[in-house]
């Protein structure tokens, strides 16, 4: 059975007097890094996602606001995550059908497995729920 999405939480170093960093590298992920990019300023009332992915495993992270993850496996497991803290991410495997929202400030940091490629999106619904 496809893993089930979960919470990551990254080592913090520094305290409230200094500020924080928080590490994520290749021991403390699911899988090796193949590749990293950014979402911002989405308009507060757009919904993205809308797509699972055949081979591409994630982890999100809300560097800065806040970001709600809708999330749902083709067995029909659903799942709804909150992130707001920076040292948490999201682990995503592969084929999880996600819907995301996100508050006017938040940066969505993806950590992903492997690179951009269109072939691998699942981007119809119906096609989801019958691709085992
Ligand atoms: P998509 O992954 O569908 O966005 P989200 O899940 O955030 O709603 O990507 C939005 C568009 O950007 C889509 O047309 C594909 C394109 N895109 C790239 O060209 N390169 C990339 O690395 C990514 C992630 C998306």
């Amino acid at each position: 059975m496809n893993e089930a999405p979960r919470i990551i939480e990254f080592p913090e170093i520094g305290n409230s007097i200094l500020g924080y960093i928080a590490v994520a590298e290749n021991n403390n992920l699911p899988f090796e890094v193949k590749r990293i990019y950014w979402t911002y300023f989405t308009p507060e009332h757009v919904e993205r996602g809308g797509h699972a992915h055949r081979k591409l495993e994630q982890v999100l992270v809300a560097v800065a606001g806040t970001i709600r993850i809708k999330l749902e496996m083709n067995d029909g497991q659903r799942s709804e995550f909150i992130l707001s803290k920076p040292d948490h991410g999201l682990y995503i495997p592969r084929m999880v059908w996600r819907t995301i929202k996100y508050s006017h400030n938040a940066v969505q940091l993806c950590i992903a497995s492997t690179e951009y490629a269109e072939q691998d999106y699942i981007r119809d619904y119906e096609t989801f729920m019958k691709t085992a």
